[in-house]
């Protein structure tokens, strides 16, 4: 198997402020160190801090948005469309991510008609897929994963610009990670789908990252099983700890 560059994402959410901003880049982001050629590095502020955000950060951290629009076309008071963020010079989106699946409602099929938009603007975008408590609870876990992959599937011509995000959404912002064998079968559930739907060189090639209480003392657990390529990391990702969470993927 090709061996892969990590990818970490730092998922803001709707967290920060103007000075936060200026505080974690100057003071954390800008001064990580990571070999590019190992480890690429994402930063996903709110929308409205992505400018100060872009100008700020060292050229080998990239910005990544949190959300685009479904629609290319129709007038969408608040939407920002993929066009807009190619435009303003970003390359990554995270698409489907958990809160939006339950808060704002979007199904399988409008996170793949995101993915296509994506694809459109030569975006890469992290796809945030994960089954909520009580469907593990119910063994119905992998039913879930391949429910939200299939969905996805053809909006993909190239694969190269696809991440998968694994988020069970019971670890997300609740302090319970996955454990390492837990997020390393459902990697290796995703993987495997890849290699059957897709093929084998994309299965290889495709990063599939985990994302859900990602702190600085679990990361070395993750990061070495075998079908984990990364992370998306919340909470720790507005501290310090971001920088040791790299430093340890590194
Ligand atoms: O997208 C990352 C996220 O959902 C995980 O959040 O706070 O559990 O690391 P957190």
């Amino acid at each position: 198997a090709e061996k892969k560059r990590y990818l970490v994402g730092g998922n803001w959410k709707s967290n920060g402020s103007v000075t936060f901003v200026r505080d974690m880049i100057n003071n954390v982001l800008n001064k990580m160190k990571f070999e590019e050629s190992k480890l690429e590095v994402v930063i996903a502020p709110m929308i409205i801090h992505v400018p100060s955000a872009k100008a700020m950060l060292h050229s080998h951290l990239h910005v990544c948005a949190q959300n685009i629009a479904a629609e290319g076309k129709k007038a969408q008071t608040g939407e920002v469309k993929a066009e807009q963020v190619q435009d303003f010079g970003l390359k990554w989106a995270i698409v489907g991510h958990s809160e939006r699946r339950q808060h704002y409602l979007e199904s399988n099929e409008l996170v793949a008609e995101k993915v296509k938009r994506c694809q459109e603007c030569h975006l890469t975008a992290i796809v945030c897929i994960g089954e909520r408590l009580e469907e593990r609870e119910a063994g119905q876990t992998h039913d879930v994963l391949k429910q939200q992959l299939d969905a996805v599937k053809a909006s993909v011509k190239d694969w190269s610009r696809i991440v998968i995000a694994y988020e069970p959404v019971w670890a997300i912002g609740t302090g319970k990670t996955a454990s390492p064998e837990i997020a390393q079968e459902a990697h290796e559930f995703i993987r495997k789908w890849i290699q059957g739907s897709v093929s084998d060189a994309v299965a290889n090639a495709t990063r599939i990252i985990y994302g859900g209480s990602v702190s600085d003392a679990n990361a070395e657990s993750l990061i070495t099983q075998k079908d984990i390529d990364g992370f998306l990391v919340g909470g720790a990702s507005l501290t310090e700890k971001f920088g040791t969470i790299v430093e340890t993927v590194n």
